[in-house]
């Protein structure tokens, strides 16, 4: 019988117990065995395999987070990691892996597949940064998350006729800002992908206020240039000049730890099967993700250290529409 075993690695992300789920059981159904490997390449290296049958991951689908734990792993950045995650992996029998994570996780997974490992990925994080798939596990949910806060904030911000500066996860990725931003009605958004000083955010909720509404909100990605902490100095030290109270909430991690919607479990179901197609097709140094509505290969070396801007030309669209 072949052995396959599935970490999670790096952020967590709603949808990645869909994807382990869909994994282990579409796996057993086509008669692997199949190990999980407990805190991602950490547990790679130190041997945390646990067995995992079709019942063992009942009850995870609806569930943030992801019950196989999962962690940002230094070690495997060195040779000596690395190493050490191959013995492991040969030790225990294993004869493909799959990694259900983002950027560096699938980074780390070209490192093994580089030395000789039958890897395959699965495009899983928030940020919605990777190439190779249209949107990442959990992304959508995220977006929710961020979006339900932004509504909630627009009322009582009208109530106080205050600004409000919304500061959203997304590392150098300005996807998250930008739906978030968009869907939530946001009066301007500061994304990495675009240098938009602060005389313009200023302006923009200005002239939200000057148009007759009662709030505005700005929508500031966490890698911006300007993020939230300087963009609130900035309209502190000009108060006078603008004339309107501002508050900062930084929704931080509260963004990754949502029950996943729809979309995500879906998503983590029909990647995590195509991740299983992928390794009995031999087809391995791959990332697993959606291109154009259906699960698609791309190969880890093109999607390894790379980042997928955000469309940034859809701030421009953003400010149109917050009129
Ligand atoms: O990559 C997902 C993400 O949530 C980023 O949006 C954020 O910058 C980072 O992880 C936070 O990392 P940590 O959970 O290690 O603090």
């Amino acid at each position: 019988m072949r052995r396959l075993a599935v970490l999670t690695s790096g952020g967590d992300a709603p949808g990645m117990n869909a994807a382990t789920r869909a994994v282990v059981r579409s796996a057993v159904a086509r008669g692997f065995a199949v190990a999980g490997v407990y805190h991602g390449y950490t547990g790679l290296i130190a041997g945390d395999f646990r067995a995992l049958g079709a019942r063992d991951v009942g009850g995870v689908l609806h569930e943030g987070g992801t019950f196989l734990g999962t962690t940002r792993c230094e070690s495997l950045k060195t040779d000596a990691g690395r190493v050490a995650a191959c013995r492991s992996l040969e030790q225990n029998g294993i004869d493909a892996l799959v990694v259900i994570g983002g950027n560096g996780s699938q980074t780390g997974a070209h490192a093994l597949a580089d030395r000789g490992v039958a890897v395959v990925g699965v495009a899983s994080t928030i940020d919605n940064d990777l190439y190779g798939t249209d949107v990442s596990i959990g992304a959508t949910t995220a977006v929710d998350v961020a979006l339900e806060a932004i509504d909630r904030l627009r009322v009582t911000a009208a109530a106080m006729r205050r600004a409000f500066l919304v500061e959203v996860m997304g590392r150098n990725c300005g996807f998250l800002a930008l739906m978030a931003g968009i869907t939530g009605g946001a009066e301007a958004i500061a994304i990495p992908e675009l240098d938009v000083g602060p005389d313009q955010i200023a302006a923009d909720l200005h002239d939200a206020y000057a148009r007759g509404k009662s709030h505005a909100i700005a929508v500031i990605a966490e890698g911006a240039r300007l993020n939230a902490d300087r963009l609130l100095a900035y309209f502190r030290d000009n108060h006078d000049r603008f004339g309107f109270d501002v508050r900062v909430t930084k929704l931080g991690h509260v963004q990754r730890g949502g029950a996943p919607g729809a979309f995500d479990r879906m998503l983590g179901t029909m990647l995590g099967v195509a991740a299983v197609d992928a390794v009995i097709d031999r087809r391995f140094g791959v990332l697993v993700g959606l291109v154009n509505g259906a699960p698609a290969c791309t190969p880890l070396a093109d999607v390894a250290g790379r980042m997928r801007p955000a469309n940034a030309a859809l701030v421009e669209t953003a400010r149109q529409l917050a009129a």
